[in-house]
Order: structure tokens, then sequence, then C-alpha cells
């Protein structure tokens, strides 16, 4: 009985030796990222469930995960209230998000205690992508803006995404629509690259720009059509160096 125990205990021991080289391997040839798929952490694309933790849980496991990683919000409607990207990241780089499906905020913004939807900080060599739909659901909130039309405010809607101390990043081909506030905010960033967005609110919305840009250096912005009601399409605050635009379709309501 004790020897055929020990064989067991040491044949368990060489199987985990042997599965563990070749995880190490595969990582090692750097080939295909490691996937956190969110509806293992819990997420249920049944547009009901709240799937903020499930997305923040898969976050940090790709973030704290050896070599390049990618997270994936698979097809299908999912519901979500506050949602954290932070870092520091021990990943070699990418970091990958990948939007397959259409991601819906609480539509409430008492769900959104620290200002934003999504927030994603301290990230070197992040990829955010498509061809998924990040969707506000700003239109029970837009009475209670007190911002429009104003440069300074100091109870403004929660942004969508807001990026910040986000270096040598790029972020493409998705779409964004409704936004409770600002679309995009970008803060305190380097080197950052934005292709390809849809971005779209109705232009009776208040509030509700495209991208906004502050102390931040290199923003590279091609390809992008922005159709809101807010202020602006793009706009610079303090600090914002280096920002480059192209074919940008600014539709509403002004450049
Ligand atoms: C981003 O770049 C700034 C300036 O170079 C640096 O201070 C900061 O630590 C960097 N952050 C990350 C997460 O790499
Ligand atoms: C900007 O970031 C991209 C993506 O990580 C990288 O390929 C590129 O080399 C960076 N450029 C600069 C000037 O640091
Ligand atoms: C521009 O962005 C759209 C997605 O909005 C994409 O389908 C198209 O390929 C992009 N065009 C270029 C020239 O990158």
């Amino acid at each position: 009985m004790a020897l055929v125990g020990r064989l067991e205990v040491k044949l368990a021991f060489f199987l985990g030796l042997v599965l563990l080289s070749g995880r190490a391997q595969g990582n090692h040839h750097g080939n295909a990222p490691t996937v956190f798929d969110v509806t293992e952490y819990g997420a249920k694309a049944d547009g009901q469930t709240e799937c903020a933790q499930a997305f923040t849980q898969a976050w940090n496991a790709a973030c704290k995960s050896n070599g390049p990683s990618s997270v994936v919000i698979p097809s299908g409607t999912y519901l979500s209230g506050e949602v954290f990207f932070h870092g520091p990241c021990t990943h070699s780089k990418p970091i990958t998000v990948e939007v397959h499906g259409t991601v819906l905020a609480q539509s409430c913004i008492s769900e959104f205690a620290n200002g934003h939807w999504i927030s994603v900080e301290d990230v070197d060599g992040l990829v955010l992508k498509g061809p998924g739909t990040l969707n506000g659901q700003g239109e029970e909130s837009w009475q209670y803006d007190t911002c429009g039309g104003k440069s300074t405010c100091d109870f403004p809607l929660p942004p969508s995404i807001v990026f910040n101390q986000v270096n040598n990043s790029i972020i493409q081909g998705f779409n964004m629509v409704n936004s409770k506030g600002f679309h995009i905010k970008i803060g305190d960033s380097h080197n950052f690259t934005i292709q390809g967005l849809n971005i779209n609110a109705p232009e009776t919305s208040p509030s509700t720009d495209g991208i906004h840009i502050s102390e931040s250096d290199l923003v590279t912005i091609s390809n992008c059509t922005i159709a809101t009601g807010g202020q602006k399409c793009i706009s610079q605050d303090e600090g914002a160096t280096n920002i480059i635009t192209s074919a940008i379709n600014c539709i509403a309501p002004r450049p």
C-alpha cells in the first residue's frame, strides 16, 4: 500500500514537471499569447449579469502572467459597472484586450462612484481592439449634465474610458456609443495610437465629446469617425504635445 502510494506521488510529480516545462516552453517561444476569457471568470453574455468583477479579475490574471497575454470578451452582450484595468503588470508586452461582443454600461450613474466606466492605468504596451462595441448607455444620465458648453466643470458625467499613465499603447477598430460623459479621456500618457474607432452619440446628448487629451505626448489619431453631441470631436488641454490627427471624420457637432 505504502509503496503504491509513493509511486503515485512520484508519478504525479513527474507529470507536473512535464506540464510545467511544456508551459514554460510555450511562453519561451513567444508564440500565441495566453488567453484569459472573461466567461471563465464569471462573465455571462446575457446582458443582465453584472460582469465588471469578472472583467477586472481576467485582467488581473493577464497582467500578472508571464509572456504576452490577451483578455478576451467573446461575442454576446454583457452588462457592467466600473471596470479597472490597472497595472503595473509583470507580463511581457503586449497585453491585449479584445472586445468581440457588446458591453453595456450600467445605466444608473450611482454605479460609477469613481467617476468613470472603464479605467486603464499604469500600463505599458496595451493593445485594445474590437471589433465589438462599448455602449455607455448614457440616455438616462444626460438629463443630469451640468457641463454642457462649459470649458471647466466640477462634476462631469462618467467618461466611458479613462487612460491614465498608459504608454506605448494602441487602441483600434471598435465602436463606442452613447457615453455618459466624454467617450475617451487620455492623461499623463506617452506614445498612444488610436485608429479606426467609430464614436457615436445623438446630437442632442450633452458633453459626450469624442477624445480628450491632457498632459500627454505623442498621441496619433487616424481613420476615426466621431459623431456626438459634445463640444468637440477631439480636444486638447494643458500639456498635450505632439498630437497628430489624420482622416478624422468629425460629423457633429463641430470639428
Ligand atoms: C510611462 O512613461 C512615463 C514617462 O516616461 C513614466 O514616468 C511612467 O513610469 C511610464 N509608465 C509605465 C506604466 O510604463
Ligand atoms: C510607440 O509604441 C508602439 C507600440 O508599443 C511601439 O511599437 C513604438 O516603437 C513606440 N514608439 C516610440 C517612439 O516609442
Ligand atoms: C479605418 O477603420 C475602419 C474601421 O472603422 C476599418 O474597417 C478600415 O480598414 C480602416 N482603414 C484604414 C485605411 O486603416
